[in-house]
């Protein structure tokens, strides 16, 4: 491979090498048809393939977010996962998927927790490692993200996160190593700085991902990560997105002056070429990978999405036996949270509500008791007709004064724009869809977008204003525009011409439209008291809780774990009228649930993907066991977490002043007991471990399912060491294994403890404290019932 990369190099020119090592669009690496290269269009990955569009016309398999992944701790199934990621990535042609986010959850109100996988570095690397292979083995390059340390949001561009060698070692470094381990041909660069150096700059690029660990692949930058012209003398390979002035002919001057060496650009095009050679865009066509249909697609996320559920808590009145009427409460069954925000977005062709879900299998009555936000929401297209079609959805027009650029048909309330060549060259965009109300009330019609905006309601203007970006993160301004409507007092079928244009503010193309309303509702205490009412005359009441994505997403920090709302309130009414409270919390990271032990059960799902309801169903009525165990510790309050500073100081420092000890290792430590412990989770059957056997770094232990159900329980291995001269955890985890067994059944499992497990960071790099380390076999980090001594 080496000599045809060398030889290919050789061909090409200065100038034709600067292109290479800049994007040529928002999601594509450049190409060079000179030597058989193409364009490599990528998209963003983590959780589902959207593709180099955002567009409801192409949509993708929504999958359940980091969080849920890891919370199954199933090697295999993160195995079937890649295989359907590569099978997405392959139908959309990009070559590579901008995932997994494997930064840690150092506090759980980093905004990006939903992302990532876990607050443990072997957790996060295992399941890091399994996506990293599945995917790969199709011949789709992963990208494990974003290197290094970008583990909250504020201030994410210019964050300088603080650590020590062994913190970056031990915790941060960890995942990513796992991740060329597994063979990554890509990694992502991040935004911020670490210990001064600005990570697209950074000495870390070198060592150790490109010496020490012998990385071959391509770092690409996060988006808008590179800084300077001269940066490109170090390790970032490719400017995304493209073009990117900074790496071109600012770049080509620079090399001319000898400011940055050219043997450093040459570096760069090798990786690129190597890459393309990987991924079949040189002279080639890209490796066949088997399709996925919609059914099994749909059937896997299901699937996960019911593996990665965690019971913490359970009186026994789940799974539910044929209840007689379930009250279904909560504004997060009928619109809950899928997937989480940001760039890990994508748009699905269509999803399954809890309150959808439910009912499909159980006499449910549903009513909200609680309005989350006052948001209104993109239109949905069961109450809007294109004036031009006479069909569901909406006619947008690209125009230049009186000229039509193009028409559209659209299916989707709120439109992504930006990469859209008819939207780059447009002067204005104009939006327009019959609304019709289904129900009596007041109805409130308006936008969401940046720029100059014009509302008609029946041809007259009833709203214009120029809007401004609120908040300073990109991302953040693309996908949570500020809103504005009007009023409307509507009676059930009552039909309105609505159009919106849109003229994007001076030297910017139009970034995306939203045609949003909010529908009538009930004031608040009336919808309040109609849920209690309900909960009181229902065999069970099922409480679905969650986030918003205004308070949970990429591009900013959590300030506080409450969930947002009259939440807490309504659980707590209901509880108070019915003892058989299920709650369901839609959240991607850890909330507060001051109500936890006055309910009959508590099942997390996180961000569950597009099947959320029927995986729902499948857990509540136990056709499926929450097989979830939690990958990250949940806590009480707020208060008691161990880490939270997010703040970056007046000089942009982010000191991980905590050192190793975030997570369970923090809680350990502080001797708070939280909520509900790492590595925690229920299902729907009883166990015992024993027999516990060491040879070498090789343990078993006979697993026994003690109840009636078939079960899968997750084998955890963690470490401890007295009299260590060493600061460690009070322990950490080595290894785990995942076991299905029938009930009344027994198995061997064996678990094999990895050699770094045992080892720390030091100067003089890894070492092994000489001594006796004892092993902890159990169901969480704090119940371990077996133990053994490891010398
Ligand atoms: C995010 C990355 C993402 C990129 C492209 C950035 O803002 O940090 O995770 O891959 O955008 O969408």
């Amino acid at each position: 491979m080496n000599d045809r990369i060398d030889d290919l190099l050789g061909k090409l020119d200065l100038s034709a090498k600067i292109k290479l090592i800049s994007g040529s669009g928002v999601f594509r690496f450049a190409g060079d048809p000179s030597i058989g290269l193409a364009e490599m269009p990528v998209s963003d990955g983590p959780s589902g393939v959207r593709g180099e569009m955002w567009d409801e016309r192409d949509p993708s398999v929504s999958l359940p977010s980091g969080t849920a992944l890891a919370a199954t701790w199933d090697r295999e199934l993160l195995g079937e996962i890649g295989g359907l990621i590569a099978a997405e990535a392959r139908r959309k042609d990009v070559y590579a998927v901008l995932g997994p986010t494997i930064n840690l959850h150092r506090t759980p109100l980093g905004g990006r927790h939903f992302e990532c996988f876990s607050e443990d570095p072997m957790l996060t690397g295992e399941m890091a490692a399994a996506y990293v292979r599945a995917v790969q083995a199709h011949g789709v390059s992963a990208c494990p993200k974003h290197y290094v340390a970008n583990d909250s949001e504020t201030e994410r561009f210019t964050a300088d996160v603080i650590a020590d060698d062994r913190t970056l070692r031990e915790l941060y470094l960890y995942p990513f190593e796992r991740s060329v381990q597994a063979g990554a041909w890509m990694v992502m660069a991040a935004y911020n700085s670490v210990n001064g150096t600005t990570m697209t700059e950074h000495p870390l690029l070198d060592e150790p991902l490109k010496g020490e660990w012998g990385f071959d692949g391509v770092v690409v930058s996060d988006w808008t990560a590179v800084r300077s012209t001269t940066g490109a003398a170090h390790g970032n390979d490719i400017a995304m997105p493209g073009p990117w002035e900074l790496w071109g002919a600012a770049l080509e001057e620079a090399v001319r002056k000898g400011e940055v060496p050219e043997s450093a650009i040459d570096d760069k095009v090798r990786r690129i070429l190597r890459f393309a050679l990987r991924v079949g865009a040189l002279d080639g066509t890209p490796q066949q990978v088997p399709a996925f249909g919609d059914e099994a697609a749909a059937r896997l996320v299901r699937e996960a999405a019911a593996k990665a559920m965690v019971l913490v808590a359970n009186d026994g009145t789940l799974p539910l036996r044929e209840p007689s009427r379930v009250a279904l409460l909560g504004a997060a069954a009928a619109e809950p949270r899928f997937m989480g925000g940001g760039s890990a977005t994508v748009i699905p062709a269509h999803t399954t509500s809890p309150v959808e879900g439910l009912s499909e299998v159980l006499p449910v009555v549903y009513t909200p008791g609680v309005h989350l936000t006052d948001h209104m929401i993109p239109v949905p297209m069961s109450l809007v007709t294109d004036p031009e079609t006479g069909t569901p959805g909406l006619t947008l027009r690209y125009l230049d004064g009186d000229d039509v650029l193009a028409t559209e048909h659209r299916e989707a309330g709120s439109l992504m724009l930006f990469g859209n060549p008819n939207a780059m060259r447009a002067k204005a965009i104009e939006l327009r869809g019959t609304l019709r109300a289904d129900v009596a009330g007041e109805w409130r019609i308006g936008f969401a977008a940046v720029g100059t905006l014009r509302l008609e309601v029946d041809g007259e203007t009833v709203l214009s204003d120029t809007v401004l970006p609120e908040g300073t993160d990109p991302v953040e301004m693309l996908l949570n525009p500020p809103q504005r409507f009007v009023t409307r007092t509507l009676a059930a079928g009552d039909e309105l011409d609505v159009r919106i244009e849109l003229i994007p503010a001076p030297g910017l193309p139009a970034l995306g439209i939203t045609y949003a309303v909010g529908r009538p509702r009930r004031a608040d205490d009336e919808e309040f008291a109609a849920a209690v009412e309900l909960a009181r005359t229902c065999e069970v009441a099922v409480v679905v809780v969650g986030t918003t994505e205004q308070i949970e997403s990429e591009g900013f920090d959590r300030k506080t774990l409450r969930l947002p709302g009259r939440q807490d309130d309504l659980v707590a009414a209901v509880a108070a009228v019915n003892p058989r409270t299920v709650v369901v919390v839609n959240s991607g990271a850890p909330v507060e649930m001051p109500w936890r032990d006055d309910v009959a059960a508590v099942l997390l799902t996180w961000f569950p993907g597009q099947e959320f309801g029927a995986a729902l169903a499948d857990v509540l009525t136990g056709a499926a066991e929450p097989g979830g165990r939690l990958p990250t510790t949940w806590p009480k309050l707020m208060s008691e977490v161990p880490v939270h500073n997010t703040q970056p100081a007046a000089d942009n420092s982010l000191p991980y002043a905590e050192g190793i000890h975030i997570g369970y290792r923090a809680w350990l430590k502080s001797g708070v007991a939280p909520a509900y412990p790492f590595g925690h989770g229920l299902g729907y059957t009883t166990w015992e471990l024993a027999d516990l056997t060491v040879s070498g770094r090789t343990a078993t232990v006979a697993v026994t399912n003690t109840g009636t159900r078939p079960g899968r329980q997750v084998v955890q291995a963690y470490l401890s060491r007295d009299d260590s001269t060493v600061d460690r955890p009070v322990r950490w985890l080595s290894a785990f294994a995942t076991v299905d067994v029938d009930p009344g059944e027994t198995r061997t499992v064996t678990i094999e403890l990895p050699q770094r497990s045992f080892e720390h960071w030091t100067d003089a790099g890894w070492v092994v404290e000489p001594g006796v380390f004892t092993l902890h076999i159990g169901t969480s980090v704090t119940a371990l019932p077996l133990t053994a001594d490891l010398a």
